[in-house]
Parts: C-alpha cells; structure tokens; sequence
C-alpha cells in the first residue's frame, strides 16, 4: 500500500489515541458500581481495543515496523487485558487524572473530552488521507467515535 508521511502520522496518533482511551476506560470501572454503566463502559473498552487493532494492523502492514507490537501483544489477548508496566509509564499522565475523578458524572465528562478529541482527529485524518484504503479507514473510525460521543451524552444526560 502506498503511503504518505500524513498517513503515517495519523496511524500513530490514532493508534495513540485508542490506546489511551482503553487505558481510560479499563481504569475508569474500576470507580464505578452501578453495573449498567459497568458494562457500558465494558463495551466502550472493548471498541477501542478493536480500534487499536485496526490501526496498529494498518500500520505494521504499511511500515513494517515492530514499534507497536509490544503493545499488539498484549492487546491481542481475549477480553480486556491489562495493560500493566508498558503502559503504567507511557500514560502516567492520565492516569494521574483519572485518580482525580470522584463521581459517575466525572467518568463520563472526561470520557466524553476523550472521544470527541478521537472524533475530531478521525475526522480530520479522513479528510487528509489521499489513500482510498486509508480515507474508509478513518472515515470509519470517525463514525464510531460519533456513536461513542452520543452514548455518552445519553449517559451524561441521564446520571
Ligand atoms: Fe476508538
Ligand atoms: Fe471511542
């Protein structure tokens, strides 16, 4: 597949992207109780590994490289694998701020800053990719951050 320096440089930020928002997310429920926004947030995981996945396959497939395999390893494990030292010291940051959080109402507002910063970088990643293969890619990717964004507002409106 032939590729550009842009497409490289949204496979790694989105590749990025979704692995934070899995770390978020697998962090998160550890704060929550009410089982229904458990298991919503159980699927929301479970989507952005799917994400990773799908991009870190573009990428390995486009670059040939073995940066992200690290990480692949352990994403490719049935579930939610935790994501333990590799991650604890690339997302520390975030980390530290999904500590700050107090409420159910926390969770969701910065779960909510997360996918539309996902949205808006699918978004702009569809527009600039002149690869058909890349541009479904993205333009896919875009749209379940669209379906994620609304869930969460329902969420949100509803807690
Ligand atoms: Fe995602
Ligand atoms: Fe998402």
């Amino acid at each position: 597949m032939k590729f550009t320096e842009d497409a490289l440089k949204f496979l790694n930020m989105g590749i990025e992207s979704e692995l934070s928002a899995y770390v978020f997310y697998t962090e998160a429920i550890k704060l929550i109780d009410d089982p229904a926004l458990r298991s919503t947030i159980e699927t929301l995981a479970n989507d952005e590994k799917g994400h990773f996945l799908t991009l870190e396959g573009e990428y390995s497939e486009t670059v040939n490289s073995e940066m992200w395999v690290p990480y692949r390893d352990i994403m490719e494990k049935p579930g939610l694998p935790k994501m333990d030292e590799v991650l604890q010291e690339t997302h520390k940051s975030l980390l530290a701020r999904v500590k700050m959080l107090k409420t159910k109402k926390d969770v969701l507002n910065m779960a909510l800053v997360l996918e539309k910063e996902a949205l808006n970088l699918f978004t702009e990643a569809a527009a600039a990719m002149t690869n058909p293969d890349f541009k479904k890619v993205f333009d896919h990717l875009a749209a379940f951050e669209q379906g994620h964004v609304q869930l969460i507002e329902r969420e949100l409106a509803n807690a």
